[in-house]
């Protein structure tokens, strides 16, 4: 899930007033540094996933969109498939100060927080609601009942993420242990005010992109959050390489599709792939990894660079190019690579001329916002080109049915949709819509990321 850390935004948004006077030209150092990697080595962790319900802002506007759109149309009631019968999230069991909770994988942001007990709920708007309304599948986490918990008093974590969801409270340090990895004294957000469309399962989320773009500031009144107070901290896999919990300095996640069928019945997955730490997760590969290097983003410009004068946020990547049917695209943005985000998010160019290219093709409904296609249509494979190799995406990563409309046919979205412009400091997204085909092995103390084309399941 992408995340508008204060931080990122300021710095982004600053600078995009200043990148209007700059003609972005691409530093030749971002020629990825690409090399096939030799054989990583199995993990010392390793924890499967499960997953639940839809929650992520692609799907929820496409939901919102499609009752929106029987009230536009006057039509009668319109029955919205139950999300978990079509889409996932990626949750792990972890526990914090001997507590146990679901958690939120996430690459695309990175705090690790859990709901306080006694927590305010809040709608996305920012209205009070009761505490079942966000439903966290705990009451939260209780730090009286913590051996292991420590106050940071005079700080406060304060997030939003991209979809509207925010978060605001206390910072803590306790033990957090995830798949028999136990990081001590990990800095982690306590928030008392939620504004989150929780899935009754999980409690909170980890975040495993860089120091950076973590949300601790040095106020104890949330409101006062800002670029120049952000006091960054170690995420929590960089503190278990600090504390030389793990052998290597990587963490490795295979996400599987879902099967629609097996969810019909039961709402909760528990078999979605895995993330393994200190090595690479064990699914059957079809291919040599590639290594590429994790761009920075300019100070000066705002825009990716492989540049000394650059600041780690995301697991950006640069892709040499996208390729479907007879096309071949050279993208000027760079992609994140980002577990926390369903769909895929590219140019308005690739979007529009991939979905041109279902047959029958896909169109742009205003209604929804998004790209709509027939539930049968025949997918183009989609190639993503990185560091030298082409990764292809599974036709079914590419139509996601979305709900149904008044006749109560299932309405089905295209799995890439439009990020906006194609433009050096736009944030574009490889979601779990490419994931699901990669072993994808992320290294934030050397900054970069090895990928693997998975075998076909
Ligand atoms: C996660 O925890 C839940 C509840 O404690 C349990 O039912 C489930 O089996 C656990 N899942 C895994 C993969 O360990
Ligand atoms: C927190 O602030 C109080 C009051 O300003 C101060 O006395 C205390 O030393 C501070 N604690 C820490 C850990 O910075
Ligand atoms: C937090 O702000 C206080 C001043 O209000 C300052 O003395 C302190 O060094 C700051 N702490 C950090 C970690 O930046
Ligand atoms: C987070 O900080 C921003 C200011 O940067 C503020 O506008 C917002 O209200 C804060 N959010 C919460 C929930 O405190
Ligand atoms: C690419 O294929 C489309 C039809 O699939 C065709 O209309 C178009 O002319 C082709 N373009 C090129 C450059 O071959």
């Amino acid at each position: 899930m992408t995340m508008g850390v204060l931080a990122v935004l300021a710095a982004l948004s600053l600078l995009g007033a200043v990148h209007a006077e700059y003609h972005i030209v691409r530093h030749a150092s971002l020629a990825p540094r690409s090399r096939d990697a030799a054989v990583l080595p199995a993990a010392e962790f390793t924890v499967p996933f499960s997953g639940k319900a839809p929650r992520r802002k692609s799907k929820k506007s496409a939901l919102a969109a499609l009752r929106g759109k029987s009230r536009a149309h006057g039509a009668s009631d319109t029955v919205v498939v139950d999300g978990s019968a079509f889409d996932e999230e990626y949750l792990t069991n972890a526990t914090i100060g001997g507590q146990h909770f679901s958690l939120i994988v996430d690459t695309g942001s990175s705090d690790t927080w859990v709901a306080q007990k006694g927590f305010n709920c809040f709608d996305i708007e920012g209205n009070p609601v009761s505490q079942d309304t966000c439903a966290f599948g705990t009451t939260g986490f209780n730090t009286a009942a913590s051996k292991t918990f420590q106050p940071f008093p005079n700080v406060s974590f304060n997030i939003t993420y991209g979809d509207g969801e925010f978060l605001s409270g206390p910072v803590g340090l306790d033990t957090v242990t995830i798949g028999g990895m136990s990081v001590d004294r990990q800095e982690i957000g306590i928030p008392t005010l939620t504004a989150w469309e929780g899935d009754g399962i999980n409690t909170g989320l980890i975040g495993f992109a860089f120091p950076d773009l973590t949300s601790v500031f040095n106020t104890t009144d949330p409101t006062k959050a800002s670029a120049s107070n952000q006091i960054p901290y170690s995420p929590l896999f960089n503190s278990a390489v600090k504390q030389k919990k793990v052998k290597n300095p990587f963490f490795s996640i295979a996400l599987d599709r879902g099967s629609f069928d097996a969810q019909a019945n039961a709402p909760f997955d528990p078999n979605l792939g895995f993330i393994a730490f200190g090595g690479i997760a064990p699914v059957p590969v079809v291919d040599k990894a590639v290594t590429v290097p994790v761009e920075g983003y300019s100070l000066t410009t705002g825009a990716p660079t492989g540049g000394p004068d650059s600041d780690f946020f995301f697991y950006t990547v640069a892709v040499e190019a996208y390729t479907f049917g007879n096309v071949s695209v050279r993208p000027v943005g760079s992609p994140i690579l980002d577990t926390g985000t369903t769909l895929n998010f590219m140019s308005t160019d690739v979007t529009a001329a991939f979905s041109a290219q279902f047959n029958p093709p896909a169109v742009f409904d205003e209604d929804f916002g998004l790209f709509v296609v027939d539930c049968n249509a025949k997918v183009p494979q989609f190639g993503v080109k990185i560091g030298g190799k082409t990764f292809t995406i599974d036709a079914r990563d590419q139509i996601i049915p979305a709900g149904t409309d008044d006749e109560g046919n299932i309405i089905c979205i295209t799995g890439t949709q439009d990020g906006g412009p194609d433009e050096a400091d736009n944030i574009f997204i490889l979601g779990d819509v490419f994931l699901h085909n990669v072993v994808a092995t992320f290294n934030p103390i050397d900054a970069e990321v090895t990928l693997t084309q998975r075998a076909k399941y």
